[in-house]
């Protein structure tokens, strides 16, 4: 994709991985994904926004040659994480001039990183500013989205702001804005719900620093670029801000089907019960949905058959997702079947400690589920729908 104006002397000189199936050898991305570089022209000086991933370096390189760049003054590093810095050492080749712009917390991590010297660095402080001539560049420290050194850019007399991972979506498209609001909405609730939601009471915190801010364009450094800022800006108030929805979320495993047939009951018991319930096989699921659906969910049960007296490794798997990405829920439960023994709520109550879950009776089925099990099934529903309606949840 060639360089595209976002608006005068403002131009998008990134990247789009239309391939790449899989970030961190962990999160899949069913879209691809984009490392958006901006490159900002001023009267006096030129910075560039960004740099992209290290595999598509020589795509920023044809980008800055295409439109005839000869001197960068600036690069900003908003983010040391090497989808956005892993550019930076071969840009500094070519533009050995560049002065890296970035929080002191980044100058140390590049260094780490990416072995960029100390003093190509010029640190900035939250707050300050520099000129391009006629343009102004404004840094917002804005920490743990979701490293500790990240920042925001202001481009004050064009109303852009640049926020590197946050608001963007892991998808590949030709849009330069999100025109496609659907697709948008999905890919960067599944980014947020994947990259942000473990971060979310700060990021509540740090959102104050963008009121009173003119905001006309938000260009993040993954997926389009938004012209109708209000979107993304109303998306993010709802997933961090808004009370969790009467919504189960279901990961479940059954290698038998004793307890797929546990599952089946109480997803029923619970719909009967006005409770809406997403229900993943954790064998075949998409871990990006799971994490997407417990952006809203009040309440995690999750299935669990038991090998070698514990949970079924894809449980463990899971459990230690859900205790790492933070979500909202309220209440969580276990049930499942087993053989001859188990230590499976155990097991999964511990790993989920940290969210400070309100944990509810399990039910857990000494073989395939018969009528008592069905009753102890009935009567956890009930007690997740009580609590649902007790705290108002729709
Ligand atoms: Fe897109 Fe945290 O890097």
């Amino acid at each position: 994709m060639k360089p595209r104006a976002l608006k005068d002397g403002i131009y998008w000189v990134g990247a789009v991985d239309w391939d790449r199936r899989l970030f961190d050898e962990l999160i899949p991305l069913p879209d691809g994904t984009s490392y958006n570089a901006y490159l900002v022209m001023g009267g006096e000086k030129t910075a560039l926004i960004d740099t992209v991933d290290p595999t598509m370096t020589d795509v920023l390189v044809k980008n800055l040659r295409d439109l005839g760049v000869k001197r960068i003054d600036y690069i900003i590093a908003n983010h040391a994480e090497q989808d956005h810095s892993g550019s930076l050492p071969a840009i500094l080749d070519l533009y050995p001039d560049a002065k890296v712009i970035a929080t002191l917390r980044c100058r140390d991590m590049l260094a780490d990183l990416l072995m960029i010297p100390g003093d190509k660095v010029q640190p900035v402080g939250d707050g300050e500013k520099i000129s391009l001539g006629d343009k102004t560049l404004e840094f917002i420290h804005f920490p743990w989205v979701h490293w500790p050194e990240t920042m925001l850019t202001y481009l004050r007399e064009d109303a852009v702001l640049f926020p590197c991972d946050l608001f963007g979506s892991h998808l590949a498209t030709s849009d330069l804005y999100a025109v496609d609001e659907a697709a948008v909405y999905e890919a960067a609730k599944r980014y947020y719900a994947e990259i942000m939601m473990p971060f979310r009471n700060i990021i509540q915190r740090n959102l104050e620093k963008l009121k009173g801010l003119r905001i006309d364009v938000i260009a993040p450094s993954h997926g389009p670029a938004y012209h109708k800022p209000g979107f993304i800006l109303e998306a993010y108030r709802d997933w961090v801000f808004s009370p969790p929805r009467n919504l189960v979320v279901l990961p479940y495993v059954s290698m038998h089907g004793s307890t797929k047939a546990i599952v089946d009951y109480f997803v029923s018991a619970l719909v009967e019960r006005g409770v809406k319930v997403q229900q993943f096989n954790l064998s075949r699921t998409d871990i990006g949905k799971l994490a997407m659906a417990l952006v809203d969910a009040a309440t995690v049960v999750i299935g669990a058959p038991t090998v070698l007296g514990g949970p079924h490794p894809n449980i463990l798997y899971a459990a230690h997702l859900l205790s790492a990405l933070r979500p909202k829920a309220m209440f969580a439960s276990v049930i499942g079947s087993y053989g001859w023994g188990t230590t499976v709520t155990q097991q999964i109550a511990q790993i989920l400690s940290p969210l400070k879950v309100e944990f509810l009776e399990p039910v857990l089925v000494k073989g395939y589920p018969r009528e008592d099990a069905f009753r102890a099934l009935d009567r956890l529903a009930s007690a997740i729908s009580e609590r649902h309606r007790k705290h108002g949840l729709t």
